[in-house]
């Protein structure tokens, strides 16, 4: 039997739920040629949504086109450039040999050298094999446009985990020429998201940046518990099986209703249930989760300085008052300068996050995984 819970890919169909308002607003702004900064913490849904609202547009309006770029694969400047031009192209063409004659016009200097079709799905892609000089830069950042305007389309162009772009040593430069020319656009939007918060945030609301009111920022929220109380009863119910509303909202509770483990935790309870969920399945599968998580979570700690998983056990424990000589004493913390350079990293990296005067962990099974890890 197919599993009614899904984690590791995309969000789709009857998997997706809510985010009702979020698709509307992100599909009226970016038809309206706004472009779009969307930001969570990673894994709240970020990519599912943009796919599914993609997939909207596409279905509603033919003379639309949506293409998707991942940047977090992408390390240096020429593959960006080659990426991109490769992605506007292939989702702009829709018959093969025509497309490549009819792509070959948009790109004077950057001729495609090498055309793959692809044989499952039929779709173009181009593999750009040149290294773009400062011309081919521009013409490349201007082809969405080009193409667009010629063939009467509307572009929407969806860059994932965008601050990864800001690691590669040219991004100054990319940045300047992404602005300055995409601005000028009418027949295209932007969509660009992603996880890093400290990270876009310097990107897209620090006023002395290229990017800065570029467009609207959208700071996504989670899921509410609601819909996902509503989601797993069904699921279990369609599957002939048996949760109690209880249980469905302990799964949010402990989960914190982030999005990947509601779906993570509600499979390893599925998965363990014959007919009802009892106290000792649900027990079961929530250490399951944890245990399943902890490679990755031990390997981002191992990255951490003593002083850093010091600021941890700190917030774990409530005591926010960082350079209280108490806390600093209690928690081998150092010095003043330390403090706020890991109060900032920690925060950059997602470990943690100021509300109001308080501190949290930003990921809830991480916190319980840290708790059982250094409990005594
Ligand atoms: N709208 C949704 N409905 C149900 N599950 C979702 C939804 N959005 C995300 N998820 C769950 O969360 C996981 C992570 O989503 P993803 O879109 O990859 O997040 P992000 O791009 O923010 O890291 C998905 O694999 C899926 O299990
Ligand atoms: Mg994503």
């Amino acid at each position: 039997m197919k599993a009614p819970f899904q984690f590791g890919s995309l969000a789709e169909k009857e998997n997706f739920i809510d985010r009702v308002d979020d698709r509307a607003l992100l599909k009226q702004l970016l038809m309206s040629g706004i472009h779009v900064m969307l930001i969570s913490p990673r894994r709240w849904g970020k990519s599912s949504l943009v796919k599914a609202v993609g997939e909207e547009l596409m279905a509603e309006n033919k003379n639309v086109r949506v293409c998707y770029i991942d940047a977090f694969s992408i390390s240096t400047e020429t593959e960006f450039y080659r990426v991109f031009a490769s992605r506007v192209m292939s989702c702009a063409v829709s018959r093969f040999k025509k497309g490549v004659e009819e792509m070959k016009k948009f790109i004077t200097g950057a001729v495609p050298q090498l055309v793959i079709r692809d044989k499952v799905t039929e779709f173009v892609t181009f593999d750009l094999r040149f290294q773009p000089q400062e011309k081919d830069k521009l013409e490349i950042l201007e082809l969405p446009e080009k193409i667009a305007a010629a063939k009467g389309l509307r572009i929407i162009v969806c860059i994932d985990e965008f601050q990864q772009l800001a690691n590669i040593p040219q991004y100054p430069d990319m940045e300047g020429k992404m602005r300055s020319v995409w601005q000028q656009q009418h027949n295209v939007s932007y969509c660009m998201y992603g996880s890093k918060r400290h990270m876009m945030t310097e990107i897209f609301n620090d006023s002395t940046k290229p990017f800065y009111r570029f467009g609207q920022v959208i700071w996504l929220k989670k899921i509410e518990e609601r819909y996902w109380v509503e989601f797993i009863v069904k699921a279990f119910e369609r599957t002939g099986k048996s949760i109690t509303t209880e249980f469905a909202k302990r799964i949010c509770d402990v989960t914190k209703c982030h999005s990947w483990y509601v779906q993570q935790l509600s499979f390893f309870i599925w998965n363990a249930t014959d007919s009802q969920v009892t106290e000792e399945i649900f027990n079961r599968a929530l250490q399951r989760l944890i245990d399943t998580n902890a490679p990755m979570f031990q390997n981002d700690v191992e990255q951490l300085t003593a002083s850093q998983k010091a600021m941890l056990h700190a917030v774990n424990n409530g005591n926010y008052q960082f350079a209280a000589e108490a806390t600093k004493r209690m928690y081998a913390m150092g010095n003043a300068n330390t403090i706020a350079r890991n109060k900032r990293i920690l925060q950059d990296k997602d470990y943690i996050e100021q509300k109001g005067t308080r501190f949290d962990f930003v990921d809830p099974i991480f916190q319980l995984w840290f708790n059982q890890e250094y409990s005594n």
